[in-house]
C-alpha cells in the first residue's frame, strides 16, 4: 500500500488542526509538513517530498498557494472558498504546465453533497419545496452557501416551485423566507448547531424531507481523503466532490 505524503497549508486553523490530526492517525497518510501564516509553502513541500498539499487558508491568498503548490512539485486539495470560473481557467493551465493535478472543493462532506444531489433529482417530481438551514451563531451570512447551491442545482430541474401556495397577508413580514427561484429559504442561528440543513418537498398528499446534520469537522476528512487519493493519481483539475461520488 502507498502511502501519500502530505502538507498540510493553514495547518494552525480551526480546518488545518483537523486535518493534521486526520493524516496523524491514517495509515495511508503520512505528515510531510506543517505550513502556517510567515512559513515558506514551496520550501517545506520541496523538503518533504509532498506528494499533496491539503489547503484550508484565506480565500485572498488562494492563487498564489495553488501557484506555489503546483509549480513547487505536488497536487493540491484546497477547501479555501473563493474561486471563480476565471481562476479556474487559469489553474487548469498551470495543472497542463507541471503536470500536477488540483481538486477544489467548496464542500467536502460527502453526505452534504449527496444531499445537494438527492434535492436536485427530486425536485424533478416535486411542485413545492423549501430548505431550512441550522448553523451557529456566529456565522454571519445567511441563507448558507449550501442553501443556495442546494436550490441553484434544484431550480436546474424546474422552473417555477410553490405556485399554488396562498401567502397574502403577511402578519410578519419575511416569515415565508428568503426566496430563490420560488424556492423558500431559512436560516437558523444559535448555539448547539455547527451545519445542518433540511430540504423539504411537497406534492399533494405527500411531502419528503432530506436532511444532513454535520456535528463536527471531521466531518470533512472522508472527502479530503478521497480527494488526496483521486488528485494525485489524475493531473486534471477538478472543481466539486461530486465529480468523484
Ligand atoms: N471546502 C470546505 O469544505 C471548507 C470547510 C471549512 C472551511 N472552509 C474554508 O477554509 C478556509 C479556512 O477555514 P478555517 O475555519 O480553518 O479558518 P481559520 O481562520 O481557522 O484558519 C485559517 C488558517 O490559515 C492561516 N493562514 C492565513 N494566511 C496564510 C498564509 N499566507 N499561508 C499559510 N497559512 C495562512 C491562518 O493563520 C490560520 O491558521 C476558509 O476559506 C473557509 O471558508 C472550507
Amino acid at each position: 500500500m502507498s502511502v501519500l505524503k502530505v502538507v498540510v497549508n493553514g495547518a494552525r486553523g480551526k480546518m488545518g488542526q483537523t486535518v493534521v490530526d486526520f493524516v496523524e492517525h491514517h495509515s495511508k497518510l503520512q505528515l510531510a509538513g506543517q505550513v502556517d501564516l510567515g512559513d515558506d509553502l514551496g520550501a517545506v513541500i520541496q523538503q518533504g517530498s509532498a506528494d499533496v498539499v491539503v489547503d484550508f487558508t484565506r480565500p485572498e491568498i488562494r492563487m498564489d498557494t495553488v501557484k506555489t503548490i503546483l509549480f513547487s512539485g505536488a497536487a493540491a486539495v484546497v477547501g479555501t472558498t473563493g474561486f471563480t470560473p476565471e481562476d479556474l481557467e487559469t489553474i487548469r493551465g498551470w495543472v497542463k504546465e507541471t503536470g500536477n493535478g488540483c481538486f477544489i472543493a467548496p464542500n467536502f462532506i460527502v453526505g452534504n453533497v449527496l444531499m445537494q444531489q438527492f434535492a436536485k433529482q427530486a425536485a424533478r417530481y416535486y411542485e413545492y419545496a423549501e430548505i431550512i438551514e441550522y448553523h451557529h451563531e456566529n456565522k454571519v451570512d445567511f441563507p448558507s452557501g449550501t442553501a443556495v447551491k442546494t436550490a441553484e442545482l434544484m431550480a436546474e430541474e424546474r422552473e417555477k416551485f410553490n405556485v399554488g401556495t396562498n401567502d397574502q397577508v403577511a402578519n410578519v413580514e419575511g416569515s415565508r423566507g428568503g426566496d430563490f427561484a420560488g424556492i423558500k429559504l431559512h436560516a437558523v442561528r444559535m448555539p448547539g448547531f455547527v451545519a445542518s440543513q433540511e430540504v423539504i418537498l411537497g406534492d399533494k398528499g405527500q411531502y419528503m424531507t432530506i436532511r444532513h446534520d454535520s456535528i463536527e469537522r471531521t466531518s470533512y476528512m472522508p472527502g479530503v481523503l478521497m480527494a488526496c487519493e483521486h488528485i494525485t493519481a489524475n493531473a486534471e483539475l477538478v472543481y466539486g466532490l461530486e465529480h468523484i461520488l
